[in-house]
Order: structure tokens, then sequence, then C-alpha cells
């Protein structure tokens, strides 16, 4: 079925064009395809060899319900990074042993609800450490490393190295192993995570190496969790090649194998991912109500506000963008145009100077690669309502996977 595009992503909405999609479920609308999620998560548990491997989403990336049944459907096991996360894992059916609770500055409270659950918590400073040891003497636990290694496609996201407020330094080892000996803690564990997108596998692989030689000091590990940040293209429409998964997989099972000769032990590997698994599933609907010029600049105002898909505004983020359009009439020409959304601030600007065909009041937009940090960092700033979400079936069919806020949801949590 023609999608009555300008551009197109093939076969993306199943049975249905995105025009339909928007008429039948509004406008702003996050659309995510089944298909390609399953195949997301399936390139990533065939990421090595190596048989004691396991994928823990990081369902920081998107933690809508619908989508955490179909990854742990597909065997993967979950992180999360707040009780929140825990509770949304649980109702999505992972069982608590198959949850990492990565905690970061956290409160007794929030410890002792990953304890309740039975969710193994990971630690990330000393005196965290010891909170654990108070909650729960003789428990297991694991610790969150900085290797002094980091990457990321923006400052904002780079976790590991030396300027991050994140993980345990290893120089203090000797006092880790202190407070596991003090609270008779076993230390099931340890991991790190050095940030967020890389395009080549390198800085991984170093930061492989670094937590490594981080774990010989520990005996009797079961698993070590070498963290996430697998980056995808964004700019796929320039020719972006993608990351080569299998190279690095090859890399990653040779360094295993040398560390787990010289370690006398088949322990498990973890990998933490997020983007890779959720991003390319997603794509971000809206609608062109404005075309204007403002002195020499030409703007598309849309409904595609920095409260929906805050990439652009937060880290400068690209996004690729397809136009579609329920006409036939296509575009005689290409222009450079800002992309904006309907938020009072004038950083709302989801693309700027962008070529794109020229648009059209009514023209529908997709914005491309928004199934990570998309939704999950949307808010009702401006008091603006966050978008539904649909899921396309393999099946092509379509099916609302969570509504659209409502003005009650804003109202719902004052007290006067
Ligand atoms: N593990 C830990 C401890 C993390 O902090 C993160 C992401 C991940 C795993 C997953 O990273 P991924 O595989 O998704 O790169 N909002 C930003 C990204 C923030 C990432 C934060 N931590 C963005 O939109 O680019």
């Amino acid at each position: 079925k023609e999608h009555n595009k300008v551009t197109n992503s093939n076969n993306f909405y199943g049975n249905s064009t995105p025009v339909e999609l928007v008429k039948e479920y509004g406008s702003t609308l996050y659309v995510y395809n089944e298909k390609i999620l399953r195949e997301r998560c399936r390139e990533l548990k065939n990421l090595v060899s190596y048989p004691n491997f396991a994928v823990n989403y990081s369902v920081k990336a998107n933690s809508s319900l619908g989508l955490l049944k179909i990854v742990n459907e597909e065997g993967l096991y979950a992180d999360a990074m707040s009780p929140g996360e825990i509770h949304v894992n649980l109702a999505a059916g992972f069982a608590p042993e198959k949850i990492l609770y990565i905690s970061n500055n956290v409160s007794k409270e929030e410890m002792q609800f990953a304890i309740d659950k039975g969710v193994l918590t990971s630690v990330d400073s000393l005196s965290q450490l010891e909170q654990y040891g108070t909650l729960n003497p003789g428990g297991r636990v694991c610790i969150r490393f900085n290797p002094g290694v980091g990457a990321g496609h923006h400052e904002k996201v780079v976790t590991g190295g030396k300027k991050t407020k994140f993980g345990v330094d290893p120089h203090l080892i000797d006092e880790v192993k202190d407070i596991l000996n003090k609270y008779d803690l076993k230390l099931a564990g340890i991991n790190q995570h050095i940030g967020s997108l890389f395009m080549d596998g390198s800085k991984y692989v170093e930061g492989v190496q670094s937590i490594l030689a981080i774990a010989e000091n520990f005996k009797d590990l079961e698993f070590v969790d070498l963290g996430g940040g697998f980056g995808i293209p964004y700019n796929k429409l320039a020719g972006q090649p993608r990351l080569e998964l299998k190279e690095l997989g090859v890399q990653l099972d040779e360094v295993i194998k040398n560390w787990v000769a010289k370690y006398g032990k088949e322990i498990q590997f973890k990998i933490e991912p997020g983007r890779y698994i959720a991003a390319e599933c997603g794509i971000l609907l809206g609608t062109v109500h404005t075309v204007k010029y403002n002195y020499d600049n030409k703007y598309i105002g849309t409904d595609l506000g920095f409260n929906v898909l805050i990439r652009p505004a937060m880290y400068d983020s690209h996004h690729d963008i397809e136009v579609y359009r329920e006409s036939d009439t296509p575009s005689t020409k290409y222009e450079f145009v800002n992309v904006v959304g309907n938020i009072c601030e004038s950083g709302d600007i989801i693309a700027k100077e962008r070529e794109l065909p020229e648009l059209f009041e009514g023209d529908i937009l997709g914005v491309l690669d928004a199934g990570a940090y998309g939704y999950c960092m949307a808010s009702n700033y401006n008091n603006r309502l966050r978008p539904a979400e649909i899921l396309i079936k393999e099946d092509g069919s379509h099916q609302l996977i969570r509504r659209r806020d409502t003005l009650e949801d804003i109202m719902r949590t004052f007290e006067i």
C-alpha cells in the first residue's frame, strides 16, 4: 500500500499509512514496530558466542509496558534505575532475579524497596555500600566501578572517566573489601557503563578490559556487566553506516576467553544496552500547523515540541525526518527550513536548517529513530499532553499501547 509519502520508511507502518494512523489516534503519536524491536533484541543476544551471556535491556531508554513485555518474551533481562522502573519491569513479567537495579545516590527507602522485591542492587559509592550493608547484612550486592574510560555522543551522556559522578574509583578496592567483610556481603557482580552511543567499538573494548582488570581483584564473582552504549546511526538518510556488531562480538569473545582462562571460572557476562534495542523501532509522528518566514528564515511550525522529544533541544541531536502527505501532490523542490514545536521557548527546535521537501500545512512529519529516550523523557511542560503510543504488530495490524494524556491527568496530583 502506498504511504502517500514524500519520503518513506519501508513498511514500518504495517497495513496502515502514517496519515491514517494520525487520523485514528491523533497527533503527536509514537509508533513502534514490533518486528524491528524483536530483531534488535536477537542481534544483541547473539553478540558473542560465549554461552553464559545475558542482555540486560536498560529500560530507561523506553519503559513502555507493551514494549517491555516483548523484550521479556525475547528472553532479555532488564536493568532498572529507580523503584519506578523496578515496578514497571515486574509488571511486564521480568522475574526479580532477572532485574538489576543500578542505583545512584539513593535513599535507604529506595534500596529497601529493591531488597523487598528480591532485586539485586548495584551501588556506586563506598557510603552507599555501607548503607546497603546496614540494610541487608549477609546479602548479595553488585558494585559499579568507574573504569576511568568514557565515551558518548555528548558530554552530558559520558558516564565513565575521571570527570563523572558515577561508579567507585578502582583505587578504593581495599576499602570496598573492608566494607564487604564488615557486613558479610557477597559480591555477586560488578558493572560499569562508559557512556551512551559509541559507533566504533574500540572505546567499549578498552572499557571492558579495564573492568575485567578490576574483576580480577574479587574471587567468586557470579557475573561481570560490561555496560551499554551501543550506538545506532541517526543519520541514515546521509548514509551513516551501522555499528559493526559482528566485529565487536569477535573482539569481546577473545577478551572474555582470555580472561576466563586466567580467572579459572566461567562466570556470566552481561551487557546493558538501551538505545540499540529501542531507538530504531520508534517513529514520532507530528503535524505541520504553520509555515512562515521570520525575516529570512523559514519556520515549519509543528506540534513536535520538546515536551514530546527533548533530544534535539537537550543534546543538539539529529533525527532524520520523513514527510507524509495525504494528497498525491509531490513537493517540487527541497529547501532549508527550521522545524520547530509549539513550546514557548526559542530553543524548541527539532531540526535546524534542515534540507527537506517543501512542506505545507497538514503534512505529517515522521521523526525517525525516536524509540529510545523519546516518550520516557517527554513531559507535561506548558501543561501539554503527552502523546499516545501504538504498536505495529508483526501481522501489520496496530494496537494502542498507551493512551494520550488527558486534561484530567494534568489535574490528577493537585491536592487543592
Ligand atoms: N547503563 C547505564 C548505567 C546507563 O546509565 C545507561 C544510559 C545505559 C546503561 C544505557 O545506555 P544506552 O545503551 O542506551 O546508550 N538521554 C540520552 C541518553 C542517556 C543515557 C543515560 N544512561 C539520549 O537521549 O541520548
